[in-house]
Order: C-alpha cells, then structure tokens, then sequence
C-alpha cells in the first residue's frame, strides 16, 4: 500500500513537473507522453536520479533468505554467458527470482512453508556459455534442471553430487565434452538422466547401469566401449545408447530386471554376436531398435512373445536365420539388409557369403526356436531348467 502511494505521489509529481515544462516550451513532442501517462523526455534528468534509490529498495527485498543466497549464483551466471540471441536473461534483474525466464520456484522438500529455486528450464533459449560450474552445482534445492538446445559447453563439476534433490538432469543438445560425469554416479536422487548429443568421450562406467534411473539418454556422443554385462542390472524403462560405439554382444541377462523398459535404443553402434533367446522376456518392450550393428545368428522365435511391440529394428545386421515371419507380416520387424534367405531386400549375395565364409556359430542354439510364452509360468526366463550347455 505505502508503496502504491509513494509511486502515485512520484507520478503526480512528475506530471506537475511535465506540465510546467510543457507551457513553458510548448512543443508537440512533450505534450504526447503526457498522454499515455509516461515520463516526458524533458525530465529524465529527475528521474534518473530519483530511479536507483528505488531499484535498490527493490533488490534488497527477498521473499524468502534462499532466494537471496542464489541471487549472486544467478547473476554471477549472466555475465559469463557469451551469446543470448532471444534475450532471456534481461528478465533476469531484481529480486523476484521466480519470475525470471526459465526459473521456478517452489516449497523445499525439508520446510513447506519456504521457498526456494526448485527448477530451471532453459530448453531452447540458445544461451552461450563456457561452463555450468559455480553455477548449477550451487543451486542447492534444486530439483529439476532442463537445459537442452544450447551452447554450453566444458565439464561438469563433481560439485552436482551435493545437490540432494536434483532428480532431473538434461542437457542434452550442447557442447560438453570430456569424460563421462562421473560425479552423476554419487547422485542420491537422479531418476533422468539426458546427456545426448553432446561430445563426451571414454566409456560410461558400469555403476551407472545399477543407479535406479528411470531413464537414460546417452546417444549421439562419442562413448566406445563393451556393452556392460550389468546392463540388465537396472530398473531403467527408457534406455538409449544409440550413436556410439558400444560393441560385444548383448547380454543374456538382459531381461533380468529390464523387465518393464519399454525403449531401448542401440542402433547405430558396433554391438556383435548373437541375440540372447531371453529378449523375449522384454514383455513391456514397445520399441527394441538394434539397427546398423554387426549382430548375427538366428532372431530368436522369442521375440514373437513381446506383446506390447511396435518397433523391433534389426535392418542392417548380419542375421541369417530363423525369425518370426509374423512379425513382419504385422509390419513390425524390419530385417532389411541381413542375409536371411528367402526374405526381400537382404545384402547382396556376394556379402553374404563372404560373412558365412567365416565359422560362426551361437550358444544355446535351441534356444531360438523356443517360444517362452508358450511354456508353463511365463515370467523370468527358465534358462538353468531348459537349456543344455552349448550344443554348437
Ligand atoms: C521454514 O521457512 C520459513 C520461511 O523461510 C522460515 O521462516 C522458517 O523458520 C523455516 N522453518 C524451519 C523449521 O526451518
Ligand atoms: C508353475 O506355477 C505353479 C503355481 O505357482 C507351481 O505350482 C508350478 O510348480 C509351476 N511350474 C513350474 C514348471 O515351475
């Protein structure tokens, strides 16, 4: 309310003033601000010295202490950001945090009646920066951090295993390089994890499949290493390494706890060897895209159990036998450019031969002609009972 009537007063005086000004110069260019009620050009110099002290008070007044120790983050960020072509952070000024473009504030987990920064979404805003550091890592309630499409680009600081409740974590679409972070793997509450279409190199470490990640977008960088055998470790429902170059073959245990992942995404890497039969315990699959690898052997029937799918995408591969021809019929398989006899579009037969030139042959070879929904007590795979060693 005071300060309503310290800016009606100010307004009053400055119209008085604008007004005075007006009959003694008397030109048609004063007189049309008046109008529209704003400040006529003639006193700007009043204004100007009256403006900061306001602006101060305004800066000085948080809603809540949080906001206050992230304010010098925050602005500490902005002026190392190189390029903001949609000019996102001129609403960042002033005190009301939690209404600058692209942050959101909520109550803290810890003390409902707080608040505090709670999110960032900075999904396409195209900013330039060399680094996140002193920045996202010291943010603490942070939750939920969404920077896809920008240009940031350096390391990310091991600092971000302190943040207790940062959960979401995407930033994919920018330019960071350098090792995987393996500062992530200490992260207590990261249940999404995006870091596609970045440049990161080396290998992912293997703990990271046994974090209990809901999902985990790695593609489109430049990781190269063994598919870890812990793979099937996870409780991960969308998995994507597509664009890399992970090779060995896929693990057998898969489906040991990937039993409700419903996307996976492999295509695009160098994976080799033979499917595992128990792929088709991967009943809540819906899209199982191993496409452009070096895979060989038989499609096991299995596959024929994943009812949920819509996608299964072995195209480019080096399969050669027995497959689930319904699948195809339901146009939901795609096996172009293999070496299965009798099927259109496979690689020449010049390729072909070349590959089956070389001795190949697949463990548990009985295994693809089983169709594990048919048997008594479909729900983990009964390898131990149905199988015998290695037949080759
Ligand atoms: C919760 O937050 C409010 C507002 O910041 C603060 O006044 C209060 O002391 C906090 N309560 C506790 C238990 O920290
Ligand atoms: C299948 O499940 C039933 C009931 O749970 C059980 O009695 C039976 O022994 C199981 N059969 C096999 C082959 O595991």
């Amino acid at each position: 309310m005071s300060r309503f009537l310290t800016r009606l007063v100010y307004l009053t005086f400055t119209i008085i003033l604008g007004l005075l000004i007006f009959a003694c110069v008397n030109t048609a260019g004063a007189s049309l601000p008046l109008i529209s009620g704003h400040t006529p050009q003639l006193v700007a110099p009043v204004v100007a010295a009256l403006a900061p002290v306001v602006e101060q008070v305004e800066q000085l007044v948080f809603v809540d202490l949080k906001l206050s120790i992230v304010y010098p983050v925050i602005q500490n960020f902005k002026k190392i950001i190189t390029s903001d072509p949609l000019g996102i952070t001129k609403s960042w000024v002033g005190s009301d945090i939690c209404k600058y473009k692209g942050f959101y504030c909520d109550n803290p987990p810890y003390n409902t009646s707080a608040i505090t920064l709670a999110s960032i979404d900075f999904n396409g805003f195209q900013l330039s920066a060399p680094s996140l550091d002193g920045f996202l890592d010291l943010l603490p309630d942070i939750a939920l951090f969404h920077a896809n499409s920008n240009f940031f680009t350096g390391t990310i600081s091991s600092n971000i295993a302190n943040l207790p409740f940062l959960y979401e974590l995407d930033i994919s679409n920018n330019l960071f390089s350098g090792p995987f972070p393996t500062a992530i793997l200490g992260m207590s509450s990261l249940s999404f994890l995006d870091i596609r279409f970045n440049m990161f190199t080396g290998s992912v470490p293997p703990q990271l499949f046994m974090k209990d990640l809901d999902a985990l977008f790695i593609n489109n960088n430049d990781f190269m290493q063994r598919l870890p055998d812990n793979l099937g470790g996870s409780h991960i429902i969308l998995l994507t390494l597509a664009n890399n170059k992970f090779f060995g073959p896929i693990p057998r245990d898969i489906a040991k706890a990937l039993s409700s992942i419903t996307e996976v995404l492999f295509l695009n890497n160098k994976l080799s060897g033979c499917l595992p039969y128990e792929l088709g315990f991967l009943k809540e699959a819906v899209v199982f895209d191993a496409g452009n690898n070096q895979l060989s052997g038989p499609i096991p029937y299995s596959l024929g159990c994943l009812e949920s799918v819509e996608v299964l995408n072995f195209a480019g591969n080096m399969f050669s036998g027995p497959i689930c021809r319904s699948l195809i019929t339901k146009g939901v398989l795609d096996v172009r450019r293999n070496c299965i006899p009798g099927l259109p579009f496979q690689r020449s037969i010049l390729e072909c031969a070349a590959f089956f030139s070389r001795s190949r042959h697949c463990p548990y070879y009985a295994s693809y002609f089983y169709i594990p929904c048919w048997l008594p007590n479909f729900s983990s795979p009964p390898l131990a009972t149905l199988l015998a060693p290695s037949p080759t």
